[in-house]
């Protein structure tokens, strides 16, 4: 199976095929939201530090581990250590619990785009608006539906490839587009308070919530902590430089969320004064401060069309993706057929989306650990399986397997000019502040303790 495994072609081939898995709702709706919830320029500061250390120790491990099996993660962990298999099973979790609220917030993305193109732009920016859809009990299903619909298509009839083409076009325009979006709003009245806000770390706001809060960041967005990169890393060819292509993804997800920032957090500013609660206004934020900022412009509605088309294309070739990868588990475990096994991935992930979309409306009483279902799915995911995977997987190269196993890898294509810094976050940094973190996290989010 190995050396039948197709290849990329060259690097850039690979970095835009992993950039277009992380590309996509994690930047542009989940990044903003937790920027201004967190405090603004100190997550900014703490999620680039993690980025820069955690981030690239971690993608280059699991790029590194992907390309010297040549296999996904639950075959790689398994031939470089029977024992550690289980590391592969906990990662494999992680996309079925994502999927499923992924196609929740794709839904959002293509109610707005419907109710721009049908003129509903201004509706769509008056306050209220947000609240009084995602209440209902009927509506957000049917979004729901269709991109859980869509996504499914797409794998069926196999345009997959196709969607990814489309949206390798796409996405440049999204980068020129969230630009002149980010540079409009922050000439706003009022908007430069949130520019300033977004930029300067207030280091008083600092806490383990955040560094929890940017971890999970971290991981979500790179598609880090739950075997993707392994797969990416397993069509990667040797030749092509490991270390400067993680550098391109991390520079290019970064990079886009960011913009989303820029362009959400200082309109919030702008057009609500910046008052606590306007800031934390988690999964919603993006969806009630945009359309305000298309109404003021000229052309907005063009602008809104425009904008949320693109953000559909970067986010169904992440549900794809992620679809993907839950029927290729089921196909290669279950031996089933690949369009059978669709369908029923399909299934589950609308049974258990269901319970994200009426966590909003019929079951808003219903709270898990103090959490509506949505955020729940996301904490487990993002706070809790992934940093086990991160730590599991920290421990499995750094004494395991041993750095250096990785570290010649890398060296296959060119020399590895931040090995020590690899070396020494996988084998201590990652291990100590993941588990601090993590058990933080755990007992404050039962109430045992208060961070
Ligand atoms: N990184 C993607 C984003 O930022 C989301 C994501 C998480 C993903 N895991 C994935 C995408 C796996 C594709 C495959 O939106």
């Amino acid at each position: 199976m190995d050396n039948k495994r197709s290849t990329f072609t060259g690097k850039l081939g690979f970095v835009l095929a992993a950039a277009g898995s992380a590309v996509g709702l994690g930047n542009i709706w989940r990044f903003p939201y937790l920027a201004a919830q967190y405090g603004g320029g100190i997550f900014l500061l703490v999620y680039i530090l993690l980025a820069v250390t955690f981030g690239f120790a971690l993608m280059t491990a699991e790029i590194a581990i992907g390309r010297k099996t040549g296999l996904s993660a639950i075959g790689a962990f398994k031939v470089l250590n029977k024992k550690y298999t289980f590391i592969g099973y906990i990662a494999s979790i992680v996309p079925m619990i994502i999927l499923p609220y992924y196609c929740v917030i794709g839904g959002w993305v293509t109610k707005y785009l419907a109710a721009f193109i049908s003129g509903s732009a201004q509706n769509a920016a008056t306050d209220g608006y947000f609240g009084t859809f995602i209440s209902s009990a009927g509506e957000p299903v049917i979004w729901f539906l269709i991109y859980a619909g869509l996504t499914a298509i797409a794998i069926l009839l196999g345009v997959n490839k196709g969607v990814e083409r489309v949206s390798k076009i796409m996405m440049p325009i999204l980068v020129v587009l969230s630009l002149f979006i980010a540079i409009y709003s922050m000439f706003i009245p009022g908007a430069i308070k949130g520019v300033l806000y977004y930029i300067t770390p207030d280091f008083s706001k600092f806490s383990v919530k955040t560094v929890l809060a940017a971890m999970g960041q971290l991981f979500y967005s790179m598609s880090l902590a739950m075997g993707i990169m392994i797969t990416y890393g397993s069509y990667m060819k040797k030749d092509v430089n490991l270390e400067s292509s993680v550098k391109q993804i991390e520079l290019f997800d970064t990079g886009i969320a960011f913009l989303a920032g820029l362009m959400i957090i200082p309109a919030v500013f702008a057009f609500s004064g910046g008052d606590e609660s306007a800031l934390s206004a988690g999964p919603s934020l993006m969806f009630i401060t945009l359309p305000k900022v298309f109404e003021s412009m000229w052309g907005g509605t063009f602008i809104g069309i425009l904008f949320f088309v693109l953000v559909l294309f970067a986010a169904l070739t992440s549900s794809i993706s992620l679809m993907e990868t839950v029927v290729s588990i089921f196909c290669d475990k279950l031996n089933l057929n690949r369009k059978i096994t669709c369908v029923f991935v399909l299934i589950g992930t609308i049974l258990i989306g269901l319970l994200s979309c009426f966590g909003y409306s019929i079951w808003a009483e219903v709270k898990i650990i103090g959490m509506q279902m949505l955020d729940f799915f996301d904490f487990i995911s993002n706070s809790v399986i992934m940093p086990i995977v991160a730590f599991l997987t920290a421990i499995f190269v750094g004494y395991v397997i041993k750095p250096k196993t990785l570290v010649e890898e890398v060296e296959l294509s060119a020399a590895f000019k931040q090995k020590t810094l690899f070396t020494i976050v996988i084998k201590y940094i990652a291990p100590v502040c993941i588990v601090l973190i993590l058990v933080s996290s755990v007992l404050s989010a039962f109430g045992i303790i208060k961070l």
